[in-house]
């Protein structure tokens, strides 16, 4: 009996599957709603008489599962990576130059698509069936939200070949249509209305309860492949966006090959023609070299590939009023004028702040209380006034002045020289900074303490609770549950998130330092060349100079910043509070978030495109060990040809053996 309902369990399921790709990925249904909802009914009635049959890639379970405390992290097997950015046909030229140089060639083959605007993920494959999908987070790692793609019709649940393994990019965005029925119903319910699409799907991914993402239909697009094993792939862009599609994901149907310039800036103003009527939005198109083997031979610049770039359409404008001008004081005391704004829509958000930058642009552009402005917002930057029209400028439009003293903490303010901003010099002493450097000590690349914001870091500041980060490691649960929003349950998690915090990495600690000019990557670097905090603490200039990506000015910098008793002091006390920061992560923090880090490979016989020499270096430049001899902790032998002894040995302890198509495949990210 059994066996003839799992074979029909398993033929439901197949269909199911089979007249969801249809009717989601090819659009082109092959029967009715109501002959599929039979079919789905008859599959949860077995499945409910038949627990034991359950499986997780039954479409069943696209309706989501129970809900979970917080998203687990997950390192990706290769890095999730950004690209770089065009903003104007001149900068797109000038990439096509920078490829016909680097590549020899008069002409350059480009793979064209749709710049989506949704979220990036990664989703991988076990010999065929669906594992696990992960956010972006920072690019190495990412959350958890394999219950929540599950939900997401058209991320196949089962390929239809059964690679060994396979990382598919992609976006999960949500269609224009979808996004506008769920505003219709958030309205009719009296729930929020989200902003835009990506909104939207950004809101829906992040539930811990998948029942609800399952109701808010995300769709999800292809566009790469990460890490594979076991299967050679096709050796151009577009080739292997086809074999993703005949492995069942959806790819974008404006998808094109294209000749050079005048084939990509064609394709760039086609679509831009087609934006409006297109169903998802986008925010630009993509170009990317076509020919793997010139993907590879071009490889990345710190954290995007070089064969690739973004072309954007320009930022949308909407004109608004300025109500006020106030003056927001940041985390390095810089005072930075914001214009209050009525409210406009623009660029998919309603806007009503923008900065100013500094005294000079405000003069620049001359903008004054009660002018019209013309305002501009691009993707997730910070919104900006782009000019004034004077013809709209009421008689009584009033100029603003800069303050004379800091508004937050009354103290001095003074410009350098070489600076166009206006600084307040108290410090730590001034509440705003003290906030904006606590802000910034907790951010997520920075200590990571998760539910300390803005709110609750006013409140510990104005209270005088804490001063510096490291007074954060002296709170009490009594202490923080008698803040205003914060109960007894918050409280405890926020304890336990600064508990957490203790544990991390030098590279993240000196970031979170907030030391000016140092940013996220230097602070790696820093990390990396000194190894020990002792050590980064007695640098003198010279020494840092020596760092990569580290001039006169950021020495200068972290000098001063060092040279401060009362830094040096925190420091200390961070220190005592029982920070401590993973030895091997200190010595090469960046090494650890590289594709191949904890893997050993052992190289043998002889390789046709390149030497073994030249393998191991590819190999050790994205992080793997590889070893002279092969033993239970090698990971893959790759064989060349007259192999001999080690793939005899390798294949006895069960080590996998990789050709060299499957070598080069790690060489693609
Ligand atoms: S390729 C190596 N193709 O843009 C980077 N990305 O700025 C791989 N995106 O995080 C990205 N549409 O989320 C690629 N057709 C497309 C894309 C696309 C949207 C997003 C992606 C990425 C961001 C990079």
């Amino acid at each position: 009996m059994n066996s003839s309902v799992l074979d029909r369990i398993n033929f439901l399921r197949a269909e199911i599957e089979r007249h969801n790709q249809h009717y989601y990925v090819l659009d082109a249904p092959l029967i009715s709603d109501v002959e599929y909802d039979q079919l789905f009914r008859e599959l949860q009635h077995l499945e409910a008489q038949h627990p034991e049959l359950q499986s997780p890639d039954s479409p069943t379970q696209r309706i989501g599962a129970s809900p979970l405390k917080s998203f687990a992290e997950v390192v990706h097997r290769t890095p999730m990576l950004s690209l770089q950015n065009a903003l104007s046909e001149d900068e797109a030229r000038a990439f096509d130059t920078r490829m016909v140089q680097a590549l020899g060639e008069a002409e350059i083959e480009y793979a064209v698509e749709p710049k989506f605007d949704g979220l990036a993920i990664s989703l991988t494959y076990e010999q065929g069936v669906f594992k696990q999908g992960a956010t972006r987070g920072d690019g190495s790692f990412g959350e958890d939200v394999t219950q929540n793609l599950r939900t997401v019709r058209t991320i196949p649940l089962r390929l239809h070949r059964n690679i060994p393994f396979i990382e598919v990019r992609g976006e999960v965005l949500m269609m224009k249509r979808d996004f506008a029925e769920l505003n219709r119903q958030q309205g009719e319910s009296g729930e929020k209305l989200f902003v835009n699409p990506r909104n939207a799907a950004a809101g829906s991914l992040r539930q811990l309860d998948s029942r609800i993402t399952a109701q808010r239909h995300l769709s999800f697009f292809a566009y790469g492949v990460g890490a594979v094993t076991g299967e050679t792939l096709p050796t151009t862009h577009a080739a292997q966006m086809t074999f993703l599609h005949e492995l069942g994901f959806p790819v974008p149907l404006e998808r094109r090959v294209v000749k050079g310039i005048q084939g990509f800036l064609a394709y760039y103003h086609a679509i831009g023609a087609q934006r409006p009527s297109l169903p998802y939005d986008i925010d630009g198109v993509v170009y990317k070299v076509n020919a793997i083997a010139q993907q590879e031979h071009l490889g990345f610049v710190s954290r995007a590939p070089r064969f690739a770039i973004a072309h954007k359409f320009p930022a949308e404008e909407a004109l608004t009023t300025v109500l006020d001008i106030e003056i927001q004081v940041g985390r390095t005391g810089a005072l930075t004028p914001v214009a209050r704004l009525a409210p406009v829509f623009v660029g998919g958000v309603t806007v009503t702040n923008a900065t100013l930058h500094n005294e000079d642009e405000l003069r620049r552009k001359d903008i004054r209380i009660g002018d019209t402005v013309s305002v501009r917002r691009a993707g997730d930057v910070i919104p900006e006034v782009v000019r004034v029209l004077l013809e709209k400028r009421p008689p009584d439009a009033r100029e603003f002045v800069m303050p004379q003293q800091c508004p937050v903490c009354g103290g001095q303010v003074s410009k350098q020289a070489d600076e166009a901003i206006l600084r307040c010099s108290s410090g730590l002493y001034c509440p705003a900074q003290r906030s904006g450097a606590l802000l910034h000590f907790a951010s997520r690349r920075a200590l990571n303490i998760e539910g300390l914001g803005d709110k609750i870091v006013e409140q510990l500041v104005e209270s005088e609770m804490v001063h510096t980060p490291a007074d954060l490691y002296n709170l009490s649960l009594k202490k923080l549950a008698a803040l205003e929003r914060m109960g007894e349950k918050s409280a405890s998690n926020l304890l336990g998130a600064i508990e957490r915090s203790k544990s991390t990495t030098l590279a993240r600690l000196i970031y979170a330092l907030g030391i000016r000019n140092v940013g996220e990557a230097t602070a790696k670097e820093l990390a990396r060349h000194y190894a020990t905090l002792d050590n980064f603490m007695q640098a003198d200039s010279e020494s840092l100079q020596a760092v990569s990506d580290v001039g006169p000015i950021v020495a200068q910098s972290i000098v001063s910043f060092l040279s401060e008793p009362h830094n040096r002091e925190v420091i200390a006390q961070l220190r005592n509070a029982g920070l401590s920061w993973n030895k091997t992560e200190q010595a090469g923090d960046i090494s650890h978030t590289l594709p191949l880090a904890g893997k050993t490979f052992v190289l043998t016989g002889t390789l046709s495109g390149m030497s073994r020499e030249e393998a191991k270096e590819k190999l050790e430049a994205l992080g793997a060990h590889v070893s002279g001899s092969v033993s239970q902790k090698t990971d893959y032998l790759v064989a060349g040809d007259e192999a001999g002894s080690k793939l005899t040995k390798a294949r006895a302890l069960n080590v996998q053996v990789l050709d060299e198509q499957q070598l080069l495949q790690f060489f693609h990210i």
